[in-house]
């Protein structure tokens, strides 16, 4: 999961435009995020199944999971850059790169490459092009808070990964904060909409959604939703 670790810390040091994880720091891993004590505990979690990555940037969660022989989950990776033929040569590209580093042997390249590939969807959350009950698990990491802008995109958002999750089904977002608004945080839309945790947690019961919160490990004001139905 080195990978990972590097990359979220990356994202944080050069991202931001208000996102409180920024502050997180080198510590920081997707299981902190997603509200697991342990890597251990993260990677028991995906040990199978079939997930989505909904907003995976460069696709590194896909990456991870793929190498990692303890799990049998079938991973996809929905982002909408991934329309963009440079954003996707340049995420095949370093997946190439990143199997061969970690000792895929080339006869064994092709096979993994084709399943990377197959696994990237170009989907927006509010049009996820999959069938009903698709997915045992959906998870969504540093993204939400950066892409959704209205009450309407949330709820047609969330109803969308409700109806792709199969009954039994867990997913998990973070980090969502727990007294600024979920939505409009972007200072560069100055939208007059706000969303708060509470409000956010009330339209996802409403869904169908079961719905309970998780502090992230050394954080006063960030949470992980755990949404069950
Ligand atoms: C901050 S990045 C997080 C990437 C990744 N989850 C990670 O941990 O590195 C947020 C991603 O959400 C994607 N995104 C933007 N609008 C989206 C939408 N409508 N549906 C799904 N993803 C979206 C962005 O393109 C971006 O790659």
């Amino acid at each position: 999961m080195e990978h990972a670790r590097s990359h979220l810390f990356d994202h944080a040091a050069t991202t931001g435009r208000g996102l409180e994880t920024r502050d997180i720091g080198d510590t920081e891993t997707y299981d902190r995020y997603l509200g697991f004590d342990s890597k251990e505990s993260f990677m028991e979690w995906l040990k199978e199944g079939v997930v989505a990555d909904i907003g995976a940037g460069e696709c590194m969660m896909s990456i991870d999971i793929m190498l990692n022989n303890q799990s049998t989950a079938e991973i996809t990776s929905v982002e909408p850059k991934l329309k963009n033929p440079e954003f996707r040569k340049k995420v095949l590209e370093r997946a190439r790169k990143i199997f061969l580093e970690q000792g895929i042997k080339s006869s064994e390249l092709v096979e993994k490459m084709q399943a990377f590939e197959n696994g990237l969807k170009d989907f927006s959350w509010d049009n996820l092009e999959f069938e009903d009950e698709a997915f045992d698990k959906i998870i969504s990491v540093v993204s939400f808070p950066y892409w959704e802008f209205s009450k309407e995109g949330v709820s047609k958002g969330l109803h969308e990964m409700y109806r792709i999750l199969k009954k039994g089904g867990e997913m998990r977002l973070s980090p969502l904060h727990k007294t600024f608004s979920v939505i409009s945080r972007n200072e560069e839309i100055h939208s007059e909409e706000h969303l708060y945790l509470d409000e956010f947690t009330s339209i996802a019961k409403r869904i169908g959604f079961n719905v309970s919160t998780v502090d992230l490990k050394g954080e006063k004001y960030t949470s992980c939703v755990i949404l069950t139905k």
